[in-house]
Parts: structure tokens; C-alpha cells; sequence
């Protein structure tokens, strides 16, 4: 993916001084870019059909309200014959983006001096949802007004606008009956619970297994915590979806009256079991688990997801039954998982971890159905998106105001997970 080409990129000091924020942006449209392109020109473009970007960029790792800089720059309107200039509509921020600038994620973004940043930049965040504004010549399967989502990770989202070098770095979906925000939030954790519910252990064929061995009362076991959190929600529609049964744990909200209420949005989507994290870790839990939900414990829960960590990864391994997996995503408590060893060597369990990334990468055809699959289930009103909070990001939206939307992404007892939505960029 690029952002600006060398070429461009020499072609921007003159661009930049012309251009000129606090003032109306005229529009421009040149014949370099209508011979360059085969769409029309955008509605609003800087002096001589450049489009004016801004982008939330980083030069070093820390705290995002340290390091974070809104950056202005142009892209020439000449576009390369094989890349597509798109404009960002929606991009959600996750704990993983923020992780990544922290400098503390498995992978590292490219700092690179594409924009035009003092220093070498990468630009934050890493799903979004794209509208084709121009695309080259020789750009066959996109169109001027299509929806994408990228195809590659580490992809940059937190941005006006993008200049993509090659049309298969990019994934087109079908818009009609889905918002931009559903879009943007689908390619990380829906597809995370997706594949962690279905590459792990077959719980569809141990609930086909159970029927066949008379089992009416319903299909395989999972258990999760942070079962509100994105990845959780989704598993917990995919798994009703699916015919699964699901043991949810959620940390306690402030009021008695807030956790109930949470217990219960989580059982709308599908949730069998919901308790908050104290019952969790009571002594007896699993006992409990097997008295009150899984026939005495002949139903064996055979599936555990972790994003937690500490203790509760440690309950989380002692409710499976023998030969059980737990996948770990993600590390919310930021404590290590710690095993009781009996458990390795009496119940043989398994412990594996998950990165979308790792998949996506060497299953890009994979990634495409999975998102397609996810948004046909969203568009037929099968699953439904997290509960997001709405960040406007205008032209005119300051520096400060983007960077303590990211800020606050790690802290807990959110209502809902940070999309930025573009308005009028
Ligand atoms: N490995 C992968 O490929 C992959 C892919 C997607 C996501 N993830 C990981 O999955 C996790 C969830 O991501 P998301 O985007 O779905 O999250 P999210 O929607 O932003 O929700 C955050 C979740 O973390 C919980 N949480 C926050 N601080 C916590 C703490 N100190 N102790 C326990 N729980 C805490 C929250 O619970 P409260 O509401 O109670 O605060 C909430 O359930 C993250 O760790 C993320 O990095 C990993």
C-alpha cells in the first residue's frame, strides 16, 4: 500500500503552501486528472485537483496522546495506473492500535517518509471502512463509489484519505443495507471469533455428536471472558448462530441494576450462561458450572477464549473438560496466564494463541469469505455490531480531540468501542 509516491510526494511543498485549512477549499478539477483516472473528480479537492489529506501519524512509540501528530498533506491527482485513491468513512480504534504505537504488539508498523512527516511516519489504526473516490487505468475490478476494506494488515486507517498501489490490497463489499460503521468494525473481531470458534476444536461436529448420542438439550460448549468486548459479542451471536452454547464471564458494572442489564444484553445475542467475573473465580465455580449447565459435567466444555489473563485465564483452563483447548487473544488484565501443571498432565489440555494477523496473511482468500459471510449474517439482521461510540472526524476536528479518542481506548467499563466517522474531509 502507498500513501504518496515519490513523485507526488516532490509535488507537495507547492500543493501544501497553496492550500490553505481555515480558508473554503476550491475545487479544481484539472485535465491530468480526468486523463489519469477513470472516474470523476471529487467534489472537493485542493488547488489543481490535489486531494488534501490529513492523517493521525507516529514517529516513535508511546503513549498516544505523546506521540500522536495530525498531519496535512497532498495527493497529486495523476494516480499511478494500478492504485485507488479512496476516502475513509468510518475507523474503529481497538486496543491493538494502541498497542502498536505503544510499541509493545507482535508486529511493527514501517515508519516511512511517504507523507512527508519531519520524520519517518506510520499512520495509526488498522480497519476502517474506504470509499473509492479515483481509480488508474488499468484498474479493473473497482469503481468510483465502491466500499472496501483492506485486504493486507497494518494497513494505516486513521486517515482522510489513502492512495492504494494495487486494487488486491484492497477487499470490495457489497454496501446496500449496511452502514459504514458495520463495515469498518467487521474485518477484526467478528473475523477473530469466527475463526477462533471454528480452526480450534470442531464444535459443531461434538454437537452433531451430541444429538446423535441423544443429547436434546442442546450444542457444544464454550466458554470466554470479556465476553461484552467486541470478539466476545461476535463469538456469542456466531456460537447461537452456529447451535453452540456459551459460558460468558463479565467483570460487574457499578450498580447491581448495570450488571443485570449487561447479563441480559449479552443473553439477547444469543448468550446461554453470563456471570460476572466474583462468581467466576468463586471456589466451586466449575462444580457449579457442571450442577447447574452442563448435565453433571457429561457435557465437557471443550472450547475456552481468553482475553483476559491472571486469574481468570487460570479459572477459565479448570472449567474444561479433558483434552480441552484454550485459545489466548489477548491480555486485557495485562497478567501473565499462569497453569496449574495438573492440568497439563491430568487433563491434557491444550493452550494455543491466536493473531488475526497470522491467519490473514497466509489465508487472504479466507479473510475475504469470512468478512463477505459476516456481513451477509449483518445485512440479513443476524448479528449484530458492538456498541460503538461515534468520534466526528471533520476537516476542521482538532489534533487534541483525535488523539484523547485513542487515549482512552484501554481504560475499562467502556460503553462502547471509538469509531472515528468522517464527515465532510
Ligand atoms: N489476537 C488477535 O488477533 C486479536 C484480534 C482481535 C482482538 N484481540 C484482543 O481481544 C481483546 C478484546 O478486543 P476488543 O476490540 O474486542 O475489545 P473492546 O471491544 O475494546 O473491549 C475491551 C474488553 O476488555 C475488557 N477489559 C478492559 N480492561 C480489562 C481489565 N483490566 N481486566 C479485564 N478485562 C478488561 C473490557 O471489559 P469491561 O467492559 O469490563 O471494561 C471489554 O470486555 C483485546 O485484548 C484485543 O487486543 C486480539
Amino acid at each position: 500500500m502507498a500513501t504518496l509516491r515519490p513523485a507526488a510526494a516532490a509535488a507537495r511543498p507547492a500543493a501544501s503552501r497553496l492550500f490553505c485549512p481555515s480558508r473554503p477549499r476550491a475545487s479544481f478539477p484539472t485535465p491530468s486528472l480526468r486523463a489519469a483516472t477513470t472516474a470523476g473528480v471529487r467534489f472537493k479537492s485542493g488547488p489543481y485537483g490535489y486531494t488534501q489529506a490529513k492523517a493521525l501519524v507516529y514517529s516513535k512509540y508511546g503513549e498516544p496522546s505523546d506521540v500522536l501528530h495530525l498531519h496535512t498533506h497532498s495527493i497529486s491527482p495523476s494516480l499511478p495506473s494500478s492504485s485507488v485513491l479512496l476516502r475513509t468513512l468510518a475507523a474503529p480504534i481497538n486496543p491493538a492500535d494502541v498497542n502498536t504505537i505503544q510499541g509493545t504488539y507482535g508486529a511493527k508498523p514501517t515508519f516511512s517518509p511517504l507523507l512527508g512527516t519531519p520524520e519517518p511516519s506510520a499512520v495509526g489504526g488498522n480497519e476502517g471502512c474506504f470509499e473509492v473516490v479515483s481509480v488508474g487505468s488499468s484498474v479493473s475490478t473497482l469503481k468510483k463509489g465502491d466500499w472496501v476494506v483492506p485486504a493486507t494488515t497494518g494497513f494505516g486507517s486513521w486517515r482522510t484519505h489513502v492512495l492504494v498501489e494495487d486494487e488486491r490490497g484492497l477487499i470490495r463489499v457489497d454496501k446496500e443495507g449496511l452502514s459504514a460503521v458495520q463495515v469498518a468494525t467487521v474485518s477484526v473481531n467478528p473475523s477473530s471469533a469466527y475463526r477462533m470458534l471454528r480452526d480450534y476444536v470442531d464444535l459443531i461436529g461434538l454437537s452433531v455428536e451430541g444429538y446423535n448420542k441423544g443429547r436434546a438439550s442442546g450444542g457444544a460448549w464454550f466458554i470466554q471472558n470479556g465476553a461484552n468486548s467486541g470478539v466476545g459479542r461476535a463469538a456469542v451471536q456466531l456460537g447461537k448462530l452456529w447451535g453452540l452454547r456459551s459460558i460468558n464471564v463479565v467483570r460487574a458494572r457499578e450498580s447491581k441494576e448495570e450488571t443485570e442489564r449487561l447479563k441480559e444484553e449479552l443473553k439477547e445475542l444469543g448468550a446461554t450462561v453470563v456471570v460476572t467475573e466474583e462468581e467466576f473465580l468463586e471456589r466451586g465455580f466449575a462444580a457449579r458450572m457442571r450442577e447447574e449447565w452442563t448435565d453433571g459435567g457429561r457435557e465437557e466444555v471443550m472450547l475456552g477464549l481468553n482475553c483476559v489473563g491472571g486469574q481468570s485465564a487460570s479459572q477459565l483452563a479448570k472449567c474444561l473438560g479433558e483434552g480441552g483447548t484454550m485459545v489466548t487473544y489477548g491480555a486485557m488484565s495485562k497478567k501473565p496466564v499462569a497453569l496449574p501443571t495438573g492440568l497439563l498432565i491430568f487433563k491434557d489440555l491444550r493452550f494455543r494463541g491466536f493473531w488475526l494477523s497470522r491467519w490473514a496473511n497466509a489465508d487472504k482468500e479466507g479473510k475475504r469469505r469470512t468478512i463477505q459471510e459476516i456481513l451477509g449474517l449483518v445485512r440479513e439482521g443476524k448479528f449484530r455490531e458492538s456498541p460503538v461510540q461515534e468520534l466526528k472526524w471533520e476537516w476542521e476536528t482538532e489534533e487534541k480531540v483525535l488523539k484523547e479518542a485513542v487515549q482512552g481506548t484501554l481504560q475499562g467499563f467502556r460503553p462502547g468501542k471509538g469509531v472515528f466517522v468522517f464527515g465532510e474531509t
